[in-house]
């Protein structure tokens, strides 16, 4: 028996060993990937596709979901700093908050790639990759001016906005490029805002969560909706869009009388498309993660390899201290007539995923 125990711990000791030296691999074979939160599809579609793709260039990865928690997401940068990461890849879950674990980072000349969202106030960020934010944000308004074809049309029609997350700079960009594209149909009375909420501070949906949206749309609803009805309602994101449908239905839209607005989305998470393809729900902007994966694949490897990082954006993106220098996909939109050719024949799902 004692012989066993002995055999069992030397294995035991030998398993650690292997484990211990995998870990401590030169440090330029090992990237850091923090994401914000797995509650979202979104972000482990985006961590799964990163690990994937760089496991495939030959990487070490760490990745690591923060469960939107603030001092969560900055012990696991800690550890991937003490871990010896040569660059870390963030997806930030309050843009501002980073600013002393980037120091510590720098410190050691670890690199860092802004992912998706734009980390503010620290001047060690050195690339930011994402989709085009006010892009996103213009393809929202523009789909809504067609929708209602109001360089025709004379309304009026009703209007409300929301926006992201207060701590998200992004949420600032989508609102943005979809306000400038809507505000002369606002100015000449085609689109009427009852609430007249506008201002980020009064629609801004904290850590982008389904119920707050909801919430705030049932207080629309009572307080300026009880002899009218909504036609159109401006949501930055998808999370938001299934908040706010569920007001509505709650509320008796989505029958003869009370048809469900036009409604915005972006992210394309499966649970959207199937509102997209039920009527519930009009447009989702499309991201490909893949491609975005593919992006800072790219620029991790110009990195560690010491060559030129590829950027197409140096002007756009001041994040308080410096202009970032960012690589910007572009974004497109799915709605019911289109979805099948962009998520579909693309390979980024299947029909079952959506049924
Ligand atoms: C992303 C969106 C996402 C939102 C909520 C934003 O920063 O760009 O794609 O819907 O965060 O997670």
């Amino acid at each position: 028996m004692k012989k066993i125990t002995s055999i069992l711990m030397v294995a035991v000791l030998m398993f650690a060993l292997v484990v211990g030296t995998g870990c401590a691999k030169t440090s330029d074979n090992m990237i850091g990937v923090a994401m914000p939160t797995k509650s979202l599809q979104r972000w482990n579609q985006d961590g799964a596709n990163m690990k994937e793709k760089l496991e495939a260039a030959g990487y070490d990865v760490v990745l690591e979901y923060a469960d939107n928690k603030v001092e969560q997401q900055v012990s696991q940068i800690e550890n991937m700093i003490t871990k010896g990461c040569k660059v870390i890849v963030i997806a930030s879950i309050d843009g501002t908050a980073l600013k002393g674990v980037l120091e510590q980072a720098a410190k050691e000349d670890i690199k860092i790639i802004a992912y998706d969202r734009l980390i503010t106030d620290s001047e060690n960020v050195d690339y930011y990759a994402t989709f085009d934010n006010y892009l996103v944000g213009q393809i929202q308004g523009e789909y809504i001016v067609k929708a209602l074809d109001l360089k025709n049309q004379a309304g009026p029609f009703n209007m409300e906005v929301f926006g992201g997350s207060p701590d998200d700079n992004n949420a600032y960009f989508f609102n943005g490029g979809a306000m400038d594209t809507l505000k002369p149909f606002i100015e000449e009375g085609k689109l009427v805002i009852n609430s007249g909420q506008v201002e980020m501070e009064q629609i801004a949906i904290q850590g982008w969560k389904p119920e707050g949206a909801q919430e705030r749309m049932d207080n629309l609803l009572t307080a300026n909706y009880a002899d009218k009805n909504v036609d159109v309602v401006l949501s930055p994101n998808d999370s938001l869009a299934q908040g706010i449908v569920a007001s509505l239905k709650a509320a008796g839209y989505g029958s003869g009388s009370k048809p469900y607005p036009i409604l915005t989305g972006q992210d394309c998470d499966t649970t959207n498309v199937k509102m997209l393809i039920a009527g519930e729900q009009s447009m989702s902007i499309f991201k490909d993660t893949r491609t975005l994966a593919d992006q800072v694949v790219e620029m991790v490897k110009a990195i560690v390899e010491g060559k030129e990082v590829p950027v197409n954006d140096t002007e756009t993106y001041d994040n308080g201290v410096k202009v970032v220098p960012s690589f910007l996909c572009e974004p497109v939109f799915a709605d019911k007539d289109n979805y099948k050719a962009i998520l579909i024949d693309s390979g980024y799902y299947t029909e079952d995923q959506i049924k």
